[in-house]
């Protein structure tokens, strides 16, 4: 099994941060329009940073993989720093993903700055 797949596989069963907050200061949600799938975003914000996170959704291993995973990377980031997070990052703690699937890896990526647009400056 490839280290790709392990995390995936990883994230997959043993999903982090599933569920949702009481109170999220922001959330964004994204669907990918040719599968249907989705994944919503929550965070918990005080003074700048990301205190609290968590994730739903429906859809293939991969996006709610790339969900799971993505909740760890944001967590105690400020929202400057996560304004400015590219796709290579969550790719590359992904292990990797192959080509016909970055929509898929990328869906809780958008979800994330769809929820920062609803930030404050
Ligand atoms: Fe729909 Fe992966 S097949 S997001």
């Amino acid at each position: 099994m490839s280290p790709y797949e392990e995390v995936i596989l990883d994230h997959w069963r043993n999903p982090r941060n599933k569920g949702r907050l009481a109170d999220p200061d922001l959330v964004g949600v994204e669907v990918n329009p040719l599968c249907g799938d989705a994944v919503r975003l929550e965070l918990k914000v005080a003074e700048g940073k990301v205190t609290d996170v968590r994730f739903d959704g429906e859809g293939c291993a991969i996006s709610q993989a790339a969900a799971s995973l993505l909740t760890e990377l944001v967590k105690g980031r400020t929202l400057e720093e996560l304004r400015t997070m590219g796709d290579e990052e969550l790719l590359s703690a992904l292990g990797g993903v192959i080509q016909t699937r970055l929509n898929c890896a990328l869906l809780p990526l958008r979800a994330l700055r769809r929820a920062l647009q609803n930030s404050p400056a």
